[in-house]
């Protein structure tokens, strides 16, 4: 370990027993709840070392400025810290624990920025408590109402709301100007989700530039049956509603497997409720939520289309992103800070920064390389070599930004 990257390895080792389930050695750092509000105690504490104004946007996003962003709109960096249920170590904690190793660094070495520099730990990135992905960076861009997100619930029927006043917030969330306007550029710092750089050229390959996003949505497809005793109901006499899911299920594989070729076409059922959800109950219902994803935008929407046509009155659309293309000259300007060897790469993820991008703010990501090419998993990872890699790639292009 060198030392000048002892400071990203003490704060990545200080949040590896946070929300780890022992069984799975997955996360479950899900928003609201105890361990995201450790984790946020924990952002607080580490931005406080580095002297930086902390600041919470009225949805309870982070923001921690070094430098006055009302005086000047600053270059922000950072992600989030929650996670997906049992999810990997380094989807939004690499961007987060390395944008504040990057600051370190800077400060160390007596760099001093002409514009402020910011790192936001976004809330909800995941949704996975809540159902829709990105929910923190959704409510302040007005890309989702305030009262949509107020009324979203999650397992427990405990809504957003309940859960806020719980955790000693205000409800008073909404599109956010005064924080929007701080932001002059926003790069997100992420592992890679796939494969396409542990495939490429080794000496070269450990960070990427990130230069959009697919589009993707999700949808919850509902199914009605009857309850009855699973043992003494007749198999003609029953009202099933998990044939009808499992169908379902069955038509979303077929549908995207359809369209998926020359672009990729990917959907997936990935979590279901069933009541009563008893073993010896014939299920009465059954709620399917399907992720679905295209590097073709027209693609996700015709399989889209063919499944409410399969399913009439089934489905309705929990959340949408269309193609989200990053900022094209700040990503030229980010290859040419890291030199001309530096990959491009599009991804299939949802990032806050594809939503920041959405709402008109000059974003990029950078990726850092991840073998496995797995994510949303405990099997996701990066080499702690690559790490320091992304926070030296990191350093240079905040340098560059918050110069004049
Ligand atoms: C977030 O990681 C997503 O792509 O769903
Ligand atoms: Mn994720
Ligand atoms: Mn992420």
């Amino acid at each position: 370990m060198t030392s000048v990257h002892s400071h990203f390895d003490a704060m990545w080792a200080e949040l590896q027993p946070i929300g780890r389930d022992g069984r799975t050695a997955g996360y479950r750092r899900f928003a609201l709840t105890d361990e995201d509000l450790t984790l946020r105690e924990w952002f607080a504490g580490e931005c406080g070392a580095l002297g930086l104004d902390l600041v919470e946007d009225r949805m309870g996003n982070q923001w921690a400025w070094w430098g006055d962003p009302d005086a000047t709109a600053g270059v922000v960096t950072g992600s989030h810290l929650d996670s997906v249920p049992d999810g990997g170590a380094y989807d939004g904690p690499l961007g987060v624990v390395s944008s504040l190793a990057a600051v370190k660094r800077m400060q160390d070495n007596g760099f001093r920025p002409d514009r402020p520099i910011g790192i936001v730990n976004f809330g909800d990135e995941e949704g996975a408590r809540f159902g829709v992905a990105c929910a923190g960076s959704r409510v302040i861009t007005g890309a989702m109402t305030a009262d949509r997100a107020l009324a979203l619930k999650d397992a427990d029927g405990v809504t957003m709301a309940e859960a806020m006043q719980r955790a000693g917030r205000s409800t008073g969330i909404g599109r956010d100007e005064e924080t929007l306007r701080r932001i002059a550029a926003f790069v997100e710092l992420h592992v890679e989700q796939g494969r396409a750089l542990a495939d490429l050229d080794p000496a070269t390959s450990a960070v990427a530039v990130g230069t959009d996003i697919w589009p993707h949505g999700r949808w919850r497809a509902d199914f009605a049956g009857r309850a009855d005793h699973a043992g003494t109901t007749a198999l003609g006499d029953r009202a099933d509603a998990m044939l009808e899911a499992a169908a379902f299920v069955q038509a979303a594989r077929e549908e995207a497997a359809r369209r998926d070729g020359e672009s990729r076409c990917v959907a997936t059922v990935g979590k279901l409720d069933v009541q009563p959800g008893g073993v010896n109950a014939i299920p009465s219902h059954v709620t399917a939520w399907l992720d679905a994803r295209s590097s073709d935008e027209r693609l996700v929407l015709d399989t889209i289309a063919a499944l409410e046509r399969r399913f009439p009155g089934a489905l309705s659309q929990e959340s949408w992103t269309p193609t989200t293309p990053f900022d094209a000259s700040l990503c030229a300007r980010l290859q040419r800070t890291l030199g001309a060897h530096t990959p491009m790469l599009g991804t299939g993820a949802g990032h806050d920064a594809g939503i920041l991008a959405n709402a008109g703010v000059p974003t990029a990501m950078l990726f850092v390389r991840n073998p496995t090419g797995s994510s949303h998993t405990p099997e996701e990872f990066a080499e702690a070599d690559d790490c320091h890699r992304g926070v030296d790639a990191l350093v240079k292009v905040l340098e560059d930004l918050a110069s004049v």
